[in-house]
C-alpha cells in the first residue's frame, strides 16, 4: 500500500524507522526487515547510523535483495545544519551510499547553532538549554532544501515537526512544496487539527513515535504508553490481534504514514502485519475517544525549553 504524493512520487504507507537502532543490529534488522517487505527506511543524520544503514542497502542491492527503486528512503537536515544544506545532505547520501534520496525532511522547525558536530549535548548551550540561532529563518532553510530537488539529489521534500502556522507559511513561501509532513502521532496524541490541515493542502502526514514510543519512551522520558490502554487493549482482543497492530492499522486507516521502529525480528513482522486486516468505523471512533493530546517527546526534558510551548 503506498501514498500518492503531490509530485506524484509515491510513498510506502509504512516504513521501518531507525532511530535508537544500534549500530551493531542496523543490517541484520534492515535485510531482514526488506525480505518481511518493508520498503520504506526513515533514517536521519540525528540518528548517528546512516553508515550502517548504507552498509545494509548495498548489501541488498548487491545480493538483488531488491533493486534501488524500489525501496523509499527518507532522511532528515538536522538543526545545527540549516545553514549547510548541500554539506548535509551530500555527506548523508555518502552515508548511505546512495545518488538520489526519496525523501529529505527538515527534521524540526528550529535552527541551532552551527557546531560542526552532530551529537545530543552538540545542540546545547552552556546552560544546557537548546541554543537556538536566530539568524536563520526557515524560509531561507527551504529555499535551500528545494535546491536539492533541482540539483536531483532528493526527489521529494518535506517538512517534520512543523505546526500549522509553520506548515501554512512553508506553504506560502515555498516554489516546490512540500511532499510530506511528519509529526509525532499516535492515539494519545492524535493531532486532528494537523492532520486534517496537511491533507487538505496535499501534505502527506507521517505519524512518526506510531507506538507512542512504547517501552522506550517509558524508561527515556518517564511517559504513559498508549499500547497499554484498555480501550486499545479491547479492539485488539476483538480482532485477535496485538495493541501495536491496532495503533498502526489505526494510523494507516487515517491515510497516515506509519514508520514504528524495532530491533526485533518477531516484531518486525507483526507490526507490517498491520496492513493485513481492517477497523470498523466503529473501532475508529473508539481510538478517536482515547485523545489525550499527550505528547510523548517532552523537549523541556532534555533541551530544557518546550520548543512547542
Ligand atoms: N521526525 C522526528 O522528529 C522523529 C521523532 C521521533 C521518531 N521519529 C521516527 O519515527 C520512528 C519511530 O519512532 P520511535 O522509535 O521513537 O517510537 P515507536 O516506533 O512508537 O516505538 C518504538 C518502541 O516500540 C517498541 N516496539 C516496536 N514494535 C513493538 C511492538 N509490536 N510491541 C511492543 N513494542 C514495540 C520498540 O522496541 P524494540 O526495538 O525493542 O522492538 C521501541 O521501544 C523513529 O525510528 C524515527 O524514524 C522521527
Amino acid at each position: 500500500m503506498a501514498i500518492k504524493l503531490n509530485n506524484g512520487f509515491k510513498m510506502p504507507i509504512i516504513g521501518l524507522g531507525v532511530w535508537r537502532m544500534e549500530k551493531n543490529d542496523v543490517k541484520d534488522v534492515i535485510l531482514n526487515a526488506i525480505k518481511i517487505g518493508y520498503r520504506y527506511f526513515d533514517c536521519a543524520a540525528y540518528y548517528q547510523n546512516e553508515a550502517e544503514v548504507g552498509e545494509a542497502l548495498a548489501e541488498a542491492f548487491q545480493t538483488g535483495l531488491v533493486k534501488r527503486e524500489d525501496l523509499f528512503i527518507t532522511t532528515k537536515l538536522w538543526n545545527s545544519e540549516h545553514g549547510h544544506v548541500l554539506e548535509s545532505c551530500k555527506d548523508s547520501l555518502k552515508k548511505l551510499r546512495l545518488d538520489y534520496l526519496d525523501l529529505y525532511l527538515v527534521h524540526l522547525p528550529l535552527a541551532t547553532k552551527h557546531t560542526g558536530v552532530i551529537t545530543f549535548a552538540s545542540v546545547l548551550d552552556e546552560d544546557g538549554v537548546l541554543d537556538i540561532d536566530t539568524t536563520i529563518s526557515l524560509e531561507t532553510t527551504w529555499h535551500a532544501v528545494e535546491d536539492l530537488v533541482y540539483a536531483g539529489l532528493s526527489r521529494s521534500i518535506g517538512i517534520s515537526n512543523y505546526n500549522i502556522f509553520q506548515t501554512r507559511d512553508c506553504l506560502a513561501y515555498s516554489k516546490v512544496k512540500p511532499a510530506v509532513n511528519q509529526i509525532e502521532i499516535h492515539p494519545y496524541f492524535q493531532r486532528d487539527s494537523l492532520v486534517k490541515f496537511c491533507q487538505k493542502h496535499g501534505i502527506c502526514v507521517t505519524a512518526h513515535t506510531p507506538l507512542g514510543g512504547a517501552a522506550t519512551n517509558t524508561e527515556l522520558f518517564g511517559t504513559v504508553c498508549c499500547l497499554d490502554d484498555p480501550i486499545i487493549k479491547g479492539v485488539a482482543e476483538k480482532h485477535k490481534k496485538t495493541a501495536a497492530q491496532i495503533a498502526l492499522r489505526w494510523g494507516i486507516q487515517r491515510n497516515t504514514v506509519v514508520i514504528p521502529k524495532s530491533s526485533k525480528l518477531d516484531r518486525l513482522k507483526e507490526n507490517f502485519q498491520a496492513l493485513d486486516f481492517e477497523l470498523t468505523e466503529e473501532d475508529m471512533e473508539e481510538i478517536k475517544s482515547m485523545d489525550r493530546k499527550y505528547r510523548t517527546i517532552q523537549t523541556e526534558k532534555f533541551w530544557g525549553i518546550d520548543v512547542y510551548g
